[in-house]
């Protein structure tokens, strides 16, 4: 996790390196620090906290000169978030300065080693060990800058993406990934480096994506040279333009980026629906799946592997494709997957689903299911994050942006593209009738529309809000289709809000959540007519005659469990397999408005990080 940022040019860089660090702050918030090289000093500002406590300490000092700068927002993972394990840290000499997201797993080896030829460490950080190490090897070996970076990478075990520079050479900026996200954005005279193309989206549209295992020299009076860190190898530099725009990433009037991107979801799905959905024509279109359709044809079963969220809209996806494919699925936690020994036979397809396309977890499973000879697919929204160019093909969301911490938009577009290749691959295999294909084309057009009706829900929602947000625990019921939905509003509730909620299948509460349930207790119940109608209605009673407390997501116009039920919340009708696009927009909303009443950072929760790039 953690968030970095870098500038050489001519400008200043302190602006631009803070800006970057806000917009990145989504990446891990315990702690900022910026370092800048004025001609004269390297001045280094760190403090605890979020980047606007960054900015009041480098005013206090004057910190701001300098056109060279790197930046770092923290997500700790070695050493406690406090001023001193705040990046940048740098070299015993003072020279050199370096930013760093990932981990050096044998830093305690390599500062040992360290320190019995004498450095000395003020940190508890592995980055402080790797920009020693890098100073070692430069001193030692009498090399440039980015051959030490390079020798002392290949001594490095573990994940790292990483800015360093050497006041010496102050027209230089040396970079390198290994598994944690980097961009570099070119502009004329000047550069940018950044976790993502965020923080340099106004700055440049010209952009290089590093790889896995390469570093970047960055000098002001050359050009760009990339090479791979192993063996030194040239890689010619690919350019790309970005597409994304500034307004995208801002709030657009919205109080918090989760509202914002709660309220884009009508726009969000049309967007994944662009040029691949086409009832008119009778077709779904996906370029990922048309060209590796006889692989998809021949599976005899498919495995989904991806983390939170993302693992919610796998479980939907499970129902959606065994539904209309007729084919065999099975849903894995990655970080669960990854280090069991699972059967993999060669007709089976793996999906990989990841919003930020840099989860740890899913991207370590990918990498073994392709060794054991799986095909992989990836469902990614960063449009070339890590996950979707290590997958064999796939099929991106096109959700835009997502910032905040709590995922909305991902979660309804990931089951939008899900849905899509189970009905292309249903209409391929025969498994779903001619007019019911067309039916569910033309009904699938209409979701964003009925998003955006669910949506007029949401003053209900908030006066439900006011009433439960002191509640100490959820239970959230669905069935079928909307189980994994329970999952997912239980979620959003706990990240946010931090109270206590379990989702369930409606069916399992009488196998022992149904203790917890008293007067105190509310249950939010998927009661929507398609699926189950009826025996949600029982459990509804068996909630009811505990005294337990009702908000149930209904069906428009539906009054039996309008009757029954303390609160109803409405959303429009569609076909079954549909149903997760509408019931979960009212508890996005739900927990999005208890978490504001209960004055909680909505879009950057406590311990969390948007994009899990640890283990
Ligand atoms: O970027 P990914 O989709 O791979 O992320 C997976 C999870 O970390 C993510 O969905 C997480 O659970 C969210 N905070 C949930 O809102």
């Amino acid at each position: 996790m953690c968030g970095i940022v870098g500038y050489i040019g001519s400008k200043q860089a302190y602006q631009i390196v803070v800006k970057g660090l806000k917009r990145l702050e989504y990446r891990g918030y315990d702690s900022a620090g910026i370092a800048l090289y004025d001609g004269n000093n390297l001045n280094i500002t760190k403090t605890k906290g979020k980047v606007a406590d960054l900015e009041a300490a480098v005013f206090k000092d004057d910190n701001t000169h300098g056109s060279i700068g790197i930046g770092h927002t923290r997500w700790a993972t070695h050493g406690v978030p406090n001023d001193v394990n705040s990046h940048p840290h740098y070299s015993n000499s003072g020279d050199l300065a370096i930013i760093h997201n990932g981990i050096i797993e044998n830093y305690e080896a390599l500062k040992q080693e360290l320190k019995n030829r004498g450095y000395v460490f003020k940190s508890d950080t592995d980055t402080e060990v790797l920009v020693n190490l890098i100073e070692d090897v430069q001193l030692n070996e009498k090399v440039s800058l980015s051959k030490a970076v390079q020798i002392a990478l290949n001594q490095a075990i573990g994940a790292y993406a990483i800015a360093v520079f050497d006041v010496k050479n102050p027209s230089e900026l040396v970079v390198a990934r290994l598994g944690s996200p980097l961009a570099i954005g070119v502009g004329e005279g000047e550069y940018f480096v950044a976790s993502d193309a965020s923080p340099f989206i106004e700055y440049t549209a010209n952009a290089v994506y590093l790889e896995d295992g390469e570093m970047a020299t960055i000098n002001l009076s050359k050009d760009i040279e990339i090479l791979k860190i192993k063996d030194g190898a040239i890689v010619d530099p690919y350019i790309q333009e970005l597409k994304i725009n500034l307004e995208q990433i801002e709030k657009g009037g919205f109080d918090h980026f989760m509202l914002k991107e709660i309220y884009e979801q009508p726009n969000a799905i049309n967007d994944t629906f662009r040029g691949r959905l086409l009832p008119e024509e009778n077709i779904i279109r996906m370029e990922g799946v048309d060209s590796n359709i006889k692989k998809f044809m021949a599976a005899k079963r498919i495995l989904i592997i991806a983390c939170g969220t993302s693992w919610h809209a796998g479980l939907v996806a499970e129902y959606i494709f065994e539904e209309f494919a007729r084919v065999p699925v099975e849903v894995d936690y990655a970080s669960e997957f990854r280090y069991r020994n699972p059967i993999i036979n060669k007709d089976d397809i793996v999906i990989a689903i990841s919003q930020s396309g840099e989860t740890a977890d899913t991207m370590a499973a990918i990498k073994m299911a392709k060794d054991k000879g799986a095909f992989v697919f990836g469902v990614c929204n960063v449009v070339g994050s890590s996950i979707s160019r290590e997958t064999h093909a796939g099929a991106y969301t096109h959700a835009g942006p997502e910032i905040g911490v709590a995922s909305t938009k991902a979660f309804t577009t990931q089951i939008t593209v899900l849905a899509l290749i189970a009905l292309r691959l249903a209409k391929e295999k025969g498994s779903i009738d001619r007019e019911q294909y067309h039916y569910h084309l033309y009904e699938m057009e209409q979701i964003p529309k009925k998003v955006q009706e669910a949506l007029g829900e949401n003053d209900n929602i908030k006066k439900v809000a006011e009433i439960y947000k002191d509640a100490e625990d959820f239970l959230y019921l669905g069935r079928g289709f909307n189980f994994p939905v329970a999952l997912e509003g239980a979620l959003k509730l706990k990240e946010i809000s931090y109270i206590h909620a379990e989702g369930y299948p409606a069916a399992e509460m009488k196998h022992g959540p149904i203790a917890l349930i008293d007067e105190k207790m509310p249950t939010v119940v998927i009661a929507t007519k398609k699926g189950h109608y009826e025996k949600v209605l029982s459990n509804i009673q068996e909630v009811k005659s505990r005294k337990g407390k009702i908000i149930a997501i209904i069906n428009k116009g539906d009054t039996v469990v309008r009757e029954l039920a303390d609160h109803v919340i409405e959303v429009p009708e569609t076909r079954e397999a549909f149903t997760p696009l509408l019931t979960t927009i009212p508890l996005q909303l739900l927990s999005y408005h208890i978490a504001v009443m209960l004055n909680k950072n909505v879009d950057q929760p406590r311990n969390l990080a948007k994009s899990v790039t640890v283990e």
